[in-house]
Protein backbone atom coordinates (compact mmCIF):
# COMPACT_ATOMS: atom_id res chain seq x y z
CA UNK A 1 0.00 0.00 0.00
CA UNK A 2 1.18 3.17 -0.87
CA UNK A 3 0.76 5.74 1.50
CA UNK A 4 1.73 8.77 -0.98
CA UNK A 5 3.06 11.29 2.51
CA UNK A 6 6.29 12.64 0.86
CA UNK A 7 5.47 15.20 -1.56
CA UNK A 8 9.10 16.44 -3.26
CA UNK A 9 9.20 20.29 -3.50
CA UNK A 10 11.85 22.00 -6.01
CA UNK A 11 13.35 24.93 -4.08
CA UNK A 12 17.09 25.44 -3.11
CA UNK A 13 16.33 29.00 -1.31
CA UNK A 14 15.36 29.21 2.33
CA UNK A 15 13.23 31.83 0.99
CA UNK A 16 11.94 30.91 -1.79
CA UNK A 17 9.53 33.18 -3.94
CA UNK A 18 6.23 30.97 -3.97
CA UNK A 19 2.94 31.71 -6.00
CA UNK A 20 -0.38 32.11 -4.11
CA UNK A 21 -1.54 28.74 -5.28
CA UNK A 22 1.49 26.91 -4.77
CA UNK A 23 1.54 27.80 -1.41
CA UNK A 24 -2.56 27.22 -0.64
CA UNK A 25 -1.76 23.94 -2.02
CA UNK A 26 1.42 23.23 -0.13
CA UNK A 27 -0.28 24.20 3.32
CA UNK A 28 -3.36 22.01 2.64
CA UNK A 29 -1.03 18.96 2.26
CA UNK A 30 0.61 19.96 5.31
CA UNK A 31 -2.08 20.11 7.03
CA UNK A 32 -3.73 16.95 6.06
CA UNK A 33 -0.57 15.07 7.26
CA UNK A 34 1.95 15.37 4.26
CA UNK A 35 5.50 15.55 4.59
CA UNK A 36 7.26 18.42 2.45
CA UNK A 37 10.24 17.35 1.57
CA UNK A 38 13.34 19.87 -0.65
CA UNK A 39 16.19 17.28 -1.57
CA UNK A 40 18.01 20.13 -2.99
CA UNK A 41 17.50 22.75 -0.34
CA UNK A 42 20.75 22.65 1.37
CA UNK A 43 22.11 24.14 5.17
CA UNK A 44 25.92 25.49 4.06
CA UNK A 45 28.32 25.26 6.60
CA UNK A 46 30.44 28.28 7.40
CA UNK A 47 34.43 27.21 7.19
CA UNK A 48 35.13 24.98 10.17
CA UNK A 49 32.22 23.96 10.99
CA UNK A 50 31.90 20.71 9.47
CA UNK A 51 33.88 19.73 12.33
CA UNK A 52 30.43 19.47 14.21
CA UNK A 53 29.59 16.56 12.67
CA UNK A 54 31.30 14.71 14.88
CA UNK A 55 29.82 13.40 17.94
CA UNK A 56 32.64 14.52 20.05
CA UNK A 57 31.00 17.94 20.88
CA UNK A 58 28.19 16.67 22.89
CA UNK A 59 28.56 16.80 26.66
CA UNK A 60 28.00 13.06 26.72
CA UNK A 61 24.43 13.67 29.12
CA UNK A 62 22.47 14.70 26.24
CA UNK A 63 22.68 13.62 22.52
CA UNK A 64 21.63 16.56 20.82
CA UNK A 65 23.49 19.74 21.12
CA UNK A 66 20.28 22.45 21.89
CA UNK A 67 19.76 26.30 21.42
CA UNK A 68 16.33 27.40 23.11
CA UNK A 69 14.79 30.77 21.90
CA UNK A 70 16.01 33.93 22.76
CA UNK A 71 19.06 31.92 24.90
CA UNK A 72 22.92 33.08 23.75
CA UNK A 73 24.14 29.65 24.36
CA UNK A 74 24.29 26.59 23.51
CA UNK A 75 23.07 23.38 25.91
CA UNK A 76 24.49 20.23 26.03
CA UNK A 77 28.14 20.79 24.20
CA UNK A 78 31.64 20.34 25.32
CA UNK A 79 34.19 22.25 23.99
CA UNK A 80 36.23 25.27 23.96
CA UNK A 81 34.77 28.96 24.55
CA UNK A 82 35.37 29.46 20.52
CA UNK A 83 33.59 26.10 19.68
CA UNK A 84 30.39 27.12 21.84
CA UNK A 85 30.71 30.53 19.94
CA UNK A 86 31.12 28.77 16.18
CA UNK A 87 27.96 26.09 17.59
CA UNK A 88 25.59 28.62 18.62
CA UNK A 89 26.22 30.68 15.81
CA UNK A 90 25.58 27.47 13.68
CA UNK A 91 22.82 26.83 15.20
CA UNK A 92 21.08 30.42 15.43
CA UNK A 93 21.54 30.22 11.63
CA UNK A 94 19.92 27.23 11.09
CA UNK A 95 16.73 28.85 13.43
CA UNK A 96 16.40 31.78 10.88
CA UNK A 97 16.78 29.85 8.07
CA UNK A 98 13.93 27.62 8.76
CA UNK A 99 12.07 30.18 10.18
CA UNK A 100 12.10 32.20 6.86
CA UNK A 101 11.38 29.04 5.44
CA UNK A 102 8.09 28.97 7.06
CA UNK A 103 7.49 32.66 6.78
CA UNK A 104 8.14 32.40 2.70
CA UNK A 105 5.74 28.94 2.59
CA UNK A 106 2.89 29.72 5.47
CA UNK A 107 2.86 34.12 5.71
CA UNK A 108 -0.77 32.94 7.13
CA UNK A 109 1.08 31.51 10.14
CA UNK A 110 3.68 34.35 10.33
CA UNK A 111 1.55 35.85 13.44
CA UNK A 112 0.78 33.16 15.32
CA UNK A 113 4.14 30.74 15.68
CA UNK A 114 6.52 30.63 18.06
CA UNK A 115 10.42 30.05 17.60
CA UNK A 116 11.16 26.82 20.56
CA UNK A 117 14.11 24.65 20.13
CA UNK A 118 16.76 24.30 17.72
CA UNK A 119 18.90 21.22 18.10
CA UNK A 120 22.09 19.69 16.34
CA UNK A 121 21.61 15.61 16.39
CA UNK A 122 24.84 14.20 15.83
CA UNK A 123 25.15 11.09 16.91
CA UNK A 124 23.91 7.77 15.09
CA UNK A 125 20.40 7.17 15.84
CA UNK A 126 20.32 3.37 15.46
CA UNK A 127 21.19 0.74 18.43
CA UNK A 128 20.97 3.28 20.83
CA UNK A 129 19.67 1.82 24.47
CA UNK A 130 17.02 3.84 25.11
CA UNK A 131 13.66 2.14 27.30
CA UNK A 132 10.63 1.99 24.61
CA UNK A 133 8.97 5.21 25.89
CA UNK A 134 12.26 7.25 24.30
CA UNK A 135 12.43 4.53 21.54
CA UNK A 136 12.25 6.97 18.50
CA UNK A 137 12.84 4.33 16.05
CA UNK A 138 8.93 3.22 17.42
CA UNK A 139 6.65 5.20 15.03
CA UNK A 140 5.12 7.86 17.20
CA UNK A 141 3.15 11.46 17.58
CA UNK A 142 5.12 13.87 19.37
CA UNK A 143 4.31 14.90 22.89
CA UNK A 144 6.21 15.33 25.83
CA UNK A 145 5.76 14.87 28.95
CA UNK A 146 6.29 17.83 30.92
CA UNK A 147 5.88 20.33 28.12
CA UNK A 148 1.86 20.36 28.00
CA UNK A 149 1.02 22.11 24.55
CA UNK A 150 -2.69 22.92 25.50
CA UNK A 151 -3.26 22.46 21.74
CA UNK A 152 -0.54 24.30 20.19
CA UNK A 153 1.03 22.73 17.20
CA UNK A 154 4.47 21.22 16.62
CA UNK A 155 6.01 21.84 13.35
CA UNK A 156 9.19 20.70 12.52
CA UNK A 157 11.90 21.45 10.12
CA UNK A 158 14.24 18.87 9.56
CA UNK A 159 17.69 18.75 7.70
CA UNK A 160 20.08 15.98 7.01
CA UNK A 161 23.27 17.64 7.62
CA UNK A 162 25.62 14.57 7.39
CA UNK A 163 27.91 14.47 4.61
CA UNK A 164 26.70 10.37 3.50
CA UNK A 165 24.17 8.87 5.50
CA UNK A 166 20.84 9.27 4.47
CA UNK A 167 18.26 9.77 7.89
CA UNK A 168 15.79 6.83 7.41
CA UNK A 169 12.44 7.16 8.31
CA UNK A 170 9.08 4.96 8.71
CA UNK A 171 5.99 7.17 8.35
CA UNK A 172 2.31 5.92 9.36
CA UNK A 173 -1.09 5.88 8.54
CA UNK A 174 -3.01 8.70 9.18
CA UNK A 175 -3.61 10.52 12.27
CA UNK A 176 -7.58 10.13 11.59
CA UNK A 177 -6.83 6.23 11.84
CA UNK A 178 -4.00 6.18 14.36
CA UNK A 179 -7.03 7.82 16.74
CA UNK A 180 -9.84 5.57 15.89
CA UNK A 181 -7.71 2.64 16.72
CA UNK A 182 -6.31 4.14 19.87
CA UNK A 183 -7.93 6.86 21.71
CA UNK A 184 -10.66 4.37 22.90
CA UNK A 185 -8.00 2.91 25.20
CA UNK A 186 -7.07 6.62 26.83
CA UNK A 187 -8.50 7.65 29.71
CA UNK A 188 -8.88 11.30 31.45
CA UNK A 189 -7.75 12.59 33.80
CA UNK A 190 -8.05 12.30 37.71
CA UNK A 191 -9.58 15.98 39.77
CA UNK A 192 -6.26 17.47 40.58
CA UNK A 193 -3.95 15.56 38.43
CA UNK A 194 -3.25 18.31 36.57
CA UNK A 195 -2.72 20.86 39.04
CA UNK A 196 -0.87 18.10 41.23
CA UNK A 197 1.77 17.35 38.55
CA UNK A 198 2.61 21.32 38.55
CA UNK A 199 2.98 21.70 42.20
CA UNK A 200 5.16 18.22 41.71
CA UNK A 201 7.21 20.09 38.65
CA UNK A 202 6.52 16.95 36.64
CA UNK A 203 4.93 19.09 34.00
CA UNK A 204 6.23 22.83 33.35
CA UNK A 205 2.20 24.17 33.60
CA UNK A 206 -0.96 22.71 33.83
CA UNK A 207 -1.47 19.40 31.59
CA UNK A 208 -4.66 19.48 29.62
CA UNK A 209 -6.48 16.85 28.66
CA UNK A 210 -5.58 16.90 25.39
CA UNK A 211 -1.81 16.39 26.23
CA UNK A 212 -2.88 13.48 28.85
CA UNK A 213 -4.46 11.90 25.54
CA UNK A 214 -1.98 13.20 23.15
CA UNK A 215 0.79 11.24 25.54
CA UNK A 216 -1.27 8.29 25.79
CA UNK A 217 -1.60 7.56 22.31
CA UNK A 218 2.21 8.31 21.96
CA UNK A 219 3.05 5.39 24.23
CA UNK A 220 0.47 2.94 23.28
CA UNK A 221 1.54 3.00 19.38
CA UNK A 222 5.36 2.67 21.08
CA UNK A 223 4.42 0.13 23.29
CA UNK A 224 2.02 -1.91 20.85
CA UNK A 225 4.82 -3.92 18.04
CA UNK A 226 2.22 -5.88 16.52
CA UNK A 227 0.89 -2.31 15.56
CA UNK A 228 4.21 -1.12 14.80
CA UNK A 229 4.76 -3.88 12.22
CA UNK A 230 1.85 -4.09 10.50
CA UNK A 231 0.14 -0.44 10.08
CA UNK A 232 0.20 0.66 6.78
CA UNK A 233 3.40 2.79 6.55
CA UNK A 234 6.28 3.82 4.36
CA UNK A 235 10.33 3.61 4.78
CA UNK A 236 11.70 7.17 3.51
CA UNK A 237 15.51 7.77 2.93
CA UNK A 238 16.15 11.29 3.06
CA UNK A 239 19.22 11.66 1.53
CA UNK A 240 22.35 14.27 3.02
CA UNK A 241 21.05 17.84 2.02
CA UNK A 242 17.14 16.94 2.27
CA UNK A 243 15.34 19.16 3.92
CA UNK A 244 11.55 18.32 5.32
CA UNK A 245 8.29 19.92 7.15
CA UNK A 246 5.99 18.34 9.29
CA UNK A 247 3.40 18.32 12.22
CA UNK A 248 5.11 16.40 14.21
CA UNK A 249 2.47 16.17 16.64
CA UNK A 250 0.41 14.58 13.64
CA UNK A 251 2.00 12.29 11.53
CA UNK A 252 3.11 9.05 12.54
CA UNK A 253 6.94 8.77 12.37
CA UNK A 254 10.00 6.98 13.28
CA UNK A 255 13.43 7.63 13.07
CA UNK A 256 15.52 4.22 11.93
CA UNK A 257 19.06 5.20 11.05
CA UNK A 258 20.97 8.39 10.72
CA UNK A 259 24.14 10.31 11.76
CA UNK A 260 23.50 13.98 12.13
CA UNK A 261 20.60 16.28 11.53
CA UNK A 262 19.34 19.69 12.48
CA UNK A 263 16.32 20.79 13.68
CA UNK A 264 13.70 23.64 14.62
CA UNK A 265 10.94 23.49 16.55
CA UNK A 266 8.03 25.83 15.92
CA UNK A 267 4.91 25.96 18.26
CA UNK A 268 1.35 27.13 15.95
CA UNK A 269 -1.45 28.70 17.47
CA UNK A 270 -4.36 26.31 16.01
CA UNK A 271 -5.87 29.02 14.92
CA UNK A 272 -3.65 29.80 11.83
CA UNK A 273 -4.65 26.36 10.65
CA UNK A 274 -6.77 26.89 7.35
CA UNK A 275 -8.50 23.18 7.58
CA UNK A 276 -8.59 21.86 11.26
CA UNK A 277 -10.56 18.74 9.96
CA UNK A 278 -6.76 16.43 10.11
CA UNK A 279 -5.70 18.52 13.71
CA UNK A 280 -4.52 16.59 16.29
CA UNK A 281 -6.98 18.54 18.69
CA UNK A 282 -9.77 18.42 16.48
CA UNK A 283 -9.83 14.77 15.88
CA UNK A 284 -10.20 14.38 19.52
CA UNK A 285 -12.54 16.81 19.88
CA UNK A 286 -15.01 14.88 17.38
CA UNK A 287 -14.27 11.38 19.19
CA UNK A 288 -14.36 12.58 22.45
CA UNK A 289 -17.25 14.83 22.28
CA UNK A 290 -15.94 17.85 23.73
CA UNK A 291 -13.60 20.66 22.87
CA UNK A 292 -10.25 19.79 23.44
CA UNK A 293 -8.59 23.87 23.19
CA UNK A 294 -9.18 26.07 26.56
CA UNK A 295 -12.16 28.36 25.00
C1 LIG B 1 11.75 12.09 16.10
O1 LIG B 1 11.23 13.22 16.05
O2 LIG B 1 11.09 11.13 16.46
C2 LIG B 1 13.21 11.89 15.73
C3 LIG B 1 13.51 12.44 14.40
C4 LIG B 1 14.93 12.11 13.97
O3 LIG B 1 15.80 12.00 14.83
O4 LIG B 1 15.17 12.00 12.76
FE1 LIG C 1 9.30 12.20 17.07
Amino acid sequence: MSLALIRTQPYTDWSPEVSPETRATLRRELEQGAVLYFPDLAFRFQPGEERFLDPRYSDGKSKNINLRANDKAVRGAAGTAQDLADLYNLIHRYATSSESLIHALFPEYAGHMTRAGTSLRPSEIAGRPVSWRKDDTRLHVDSFPSNPMLGKRLLRVFHNIDREAPRVWRVGEPFGDFATRFVPKTHGMWPGQAWLMKTLHITKRERSEYDHRMLQLHDLAKADLEYQKTVPQQEFHFPPGATWIVFSDQLLHAAMRGKAMMEQTIYLDPAAIGDRTHSPEAVLSRMLGKPMLAA
